[in-house]
């Protein structure tokens, strides 16, 4: 309960901050790229590994965003490194040419925090004629984690440093449908629920790091390098997340800041499971209030999380 600041094994509450998880880490010569670091916890994410002195990548769909984000921050820490390349996680083609950009770039990847996410969206069809909450938030990120795994593992190889990928999830993981995931009726409008379709993506958020986890394991193993996939709850924080309901957009702003998570505390977790020497070697595991917590069975399924790898697989491979 972060307004009683209740602090977990890892010492850190729901009422702690980004910048107090990572206080006294140095990120020097890491890099990073966050997805939607143009809004709300991905903003404060940038900012805060930044700060840590994390040459960050924000990798957003709207480039002018991200540089107004980009120049504010500048403005607070002169000597952040901090570049924008646009990435639309909604279509397949963004999400290729963004991979292959980042590897022109000869750029090292140390850390990749996959947050863009959008929330119980009328029912829409992605650039690929997929459900776009689980199009955006799930296999936009499986293809781009897929894209960056060998530059991940190249840096992680030279830098002798573990390289960590965070999916930021969320508790509305609980409320996908009855299923879990509707592999037979992803695109089906008719028994679309918003809520249930936004749940089913969170959901897909935390097996797709279990499985990913699994699999570096055999990596990390054959290979010699380390890189471990965690996933998250941030906390519940008034951002343009809700820019679909806007009732119960506005009546959370009006009364949000007595009971919800600030943007600082929302970017907490996030930060935490990027930098802190606590969370090295964790792996499959996930957060919320910055200590490992306890997700639902469905999460906890390796069947439906190896069948969720098939079946995106087949949706980001199509022949
Ligand atoms: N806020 C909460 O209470 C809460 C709770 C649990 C989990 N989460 C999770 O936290 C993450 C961040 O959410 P937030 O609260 O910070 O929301 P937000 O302020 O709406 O930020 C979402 C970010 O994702 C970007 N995005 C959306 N669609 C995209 C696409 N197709 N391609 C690339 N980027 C895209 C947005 O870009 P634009 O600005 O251009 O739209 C924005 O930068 C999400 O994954 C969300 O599910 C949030």
């Amino acid at each position: 309960m972060w307004i009683f600041g209740w602090k977990g094994p890892s010492g850190f509450s729901a009422s702690s901050t980004a910048e107090e998880v990572t206080q006294g880490i140095d990120g020097t010569g890491l890099t990073a790229i966050v997805t939607g670091a143009s809004s709300g916890i991905g903003v404060e994410t940038t900012r805060v590994l930044a700060l840590r002195g994390v040459h960050v990548v924000m990798a957003v769909r709207n480039v002018d965003a991200g540089r107004n984000v980009k120049e504010s921050i500048l403005k607070e820490i002169p000597g952040a490194r901090i570049d924008v390349m646009e990435l639309d996680l909604s279509s397949l083609a963004s999400v290729r040419k963004f991979a292959s950009d980042y590897e022109s770039s000869s750029l090292p990847l140390n850390l990749l925090i996959n947050n863009a996410g959008i929330m119980a969206t009328p029912f829409m069809l992605s650039h690929d004629n997929i459900e776009l909450q689980f199009a955006t938030n799930h296999i936009g990120h499986f293809l781009l984690t897929n894209l960056l795994l060998e530059t991940m593992k190249n840096t992680a190889c030279k830098s002798n440093r573990e390289g960590r990928i965070v999916n930021v999830s969320s508790e509305g993981h609980r409320f996908a449908y009855r299923e879990g995931i509707r592999f037979d009726k992803i695109n089906d409008e008719s028994g679309y629920y918003s809520m249930f379709a936004y749940g089913q993506s969170k959901l897909a958020n935390i097996l797709h790091a279990k499985e990913l986890a699994k699999r570096l394991k055999v990596h990390n193993m054959e290979d010699g390098v380390e890189i471990t996939a965690n996933s998250l709850h941030p906390g519940s924080i008034m951002t343009n997340l809700l820019r679909h309901h806007s009732f119960i957009n506005a009546i959370g702003n009006m009364v949000g800041k007595y009971f919800l998570k600030n943007i600082p505390q929302g970017a907490a977790t996030t930060c935490y499971v990027a930098l802190h020497p606590q969370v090295k070697g964790v792996s499959a595991e996930y957060l919320s209030d910055s200590n490992i917590s306890n997700p639902s069975s469905n999460a906890k399924d390796a069947e439906l999380a190896k069948r969720l790898w098939d079946f995106s697989l087949i949706l980001t491979n199509p022949k």
